[in-house]
């Protein structure tokens, strides 16, 4: 199908924007990967200290999420989800494996979060509430991560039927699979006690 190998090629090139490496190269912070974690995502821009910058990485790395799964029902025809779908795991392809970083991208949480909030706001809702909810609890940003990308894929099923057609919640569940995968150090971490906690005395700026 045609159609959905352009929305698949707009969607992995829409997700290879590392606009946390972009942020903070351009206000003069260095190579995001050479601080804390080497992560490029929202996390890893909060080591640096700078909270506003952190927060425009979540944001534009969920928008080109969302944006990608959009324009993925704009386009796709006689098969919505299908198309949704396909766009939704490309753009989180395209965040972990950017064809200009070598491959070496981030690990897909705030893109996955934003093709849920389309694929399916009330799941996207609920992951939110989740991921905050143990990312606060335990300050923890991975461990919040990680609980939200295990309930996303159950709940998409739960609420299949309801507007959610099959390709929705498997293409959920390869995301989630992704992201878990993404998150393997974080894991080897938070299993062995020295996953590090989200600094509460950041300045903001
Ligand atoms: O969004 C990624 C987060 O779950 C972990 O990031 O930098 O602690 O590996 P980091």
């Amino acid at each position: 199908h045609p159609s959905l190998l352009l929305i698949a090629a707009i969607a992995y090139g829409l997700g290879s924007i590392p606009f946390g490496l972009i942020l903070t190269a351009a206000t003069g912070g260095g190579d995001i990967r050479q601080i804390g974690s080497g992560n490029i995502g929202a996390t890893n821009v909060l080591r640096t200290g700078r909270k506003g910058l952190a927060a425009a990485t979540l944001l534009l790395d969920a928008l080109k999420g969302a944006l990608a799964v959009f324009l993925a029902l704009r386009l796709g025809g006689d098969q919505p989800s299908l198309a949704m779908a396909v766009a939704a795991v490309a753009v989180v392809v395209g965040h972990c494996f950017p064809v200009w970083l070598g491959f070496r991208g981030g690990k897909g949480v705030a893109t996955g979060l934003g093709t849920i909030w389309v694929l399916s706001w009330p799941v996207g809702v609920a992951c939110c509430v989740v991921w905050l909810a143990v990312a606060r609890l335990s300050r923890i940003s991975s461990a919040g991560a990680l609980s939200a990308f295990l309930v996303a894929p159950i709940l998409m099923v739960v609420t299949k039927g309801q507007g959610i057609n099959a390709p929705i919640p498997v293409a959920t569940a390869l995301i989630a699979l992704l992201i878990w995968v993404r998150h393997y150090s974080n894991i080897v971490r938070l299993l062995s006690g020295n996953e590090p906690r989200v600094n509460a005395k950041t300045k903001s700026s």
